[in-house]
């Protein structure tokens, strides 16, 4: 069931996208070489909680950390342990927060210390495509129309697409209708309408986009192990387009 929100509850969506925006801000200047995850997801279980919200992956379907951590060919759902970040490497953080029981959810890739070409490559244009796919929110626009522009864009520049994984409507819980997949055909599928919010978020990969699943039942890694990129925001459908939820904070 598709719903669409309340002023009031779009008002509570944007405090939880907003301390999801502050996690990430806070975090950043952790993600150096020598620190592990488990290190980060404490700081990240801490900070979402002194802002009066609970990190909504803990406990999701049994997920056991406080956010997803994933690194290099890592696509999503990395879990928390004794891996040390190392220069050189991408690390995606995940983060969820829930509010007054409404969520955000963002995750964006991040590098420490210097990349390699290949890295800097698929996590500069994931982040484009995530900015490509949201042109497409707007009232009368459909679900395929984001899907399509996201892949099209993808393809220009030589990045996989994953499609096991999708974007997803968001509110109460975490993961609500529709699925918001990043492929699609254009004038398809659901109807986008004002008051929808959604978390839109290609999951881009360096050549293959064919993934597999760790023994930890969890982690998403690319079968070719080349690096992988995730950039995501919940953003609401506003009369003309949308807003970021898990960005800056807007007044007015
Ligand atoms: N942002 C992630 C997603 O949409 C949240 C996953 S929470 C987890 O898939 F518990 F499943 F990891
Ligand atoms: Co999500």
């Amino acid at each position: 069931m598709i719903t669409l929100k309340s002023k009031r509850e779009i008002e509570l969506m944007r405090v939880a996208g907003n301390i999801v925006y502050k996690t990430h801000k806070y975090l950043e200047p952790f993600l150096k070489p020598g620190i592990t995850t488990q290190e980060i997801d404490d700081l990240a279980d801490a900070y979402i909680r002194s802002l009066d919200a609970i990190p909504s992956c803990k406990g999701y379907e049994g997920f056991p950390a406080a956010i997803c951590i994933s690194i290099n060919d890592e696509v999503v759902h990395g879990i928390a342990g004794p891996r040390k970040l190392e220069d050189g490497d991408i690390v995606t953080l995940d983060i969820c927060a829930c509010y007054k029981g409404y969520h955000g959810d963002s995750g964006w890739t991040y590098a420490v210390g210097n990349i390699d070409e290949e890295k800097k490559h698929v996590m500069k244009y994931t982040e484009e495509a995530l900015f490509v796919g949201l042109e497409q929110v707007k009232p009368g626009n459909r679900i395929g129309d984001i899907g399509y522009a996201v892949s099209e864009f993808a393809k220009e520049h030589h990045l996989g697409v994953v499609k096991e994984l999708c974007g997803h409507g968001i509110g109460t819980d975490l993961h609500e209708d529709p699925d918001v997949p990043n492929y699609g055909l254009k004038h398809t599928g659901v109807k986008l309408r004002e008051g929808m919010v959604i978390a839109v978020e290609p999951m881009l990969t360096a050549k293959s986009p064919r993934v597999e699943l760790l023994d930890d039942d969890w982690t998403v890694v690319t079968e070719d192990h080349h690096p992988a990129a995730h950039f995501e925001h919940t953003v609401v459908v506003t009369s003309d387009g949308y807003e970021i939820l898990t960005g800056e904070w807007k007044d007015g």
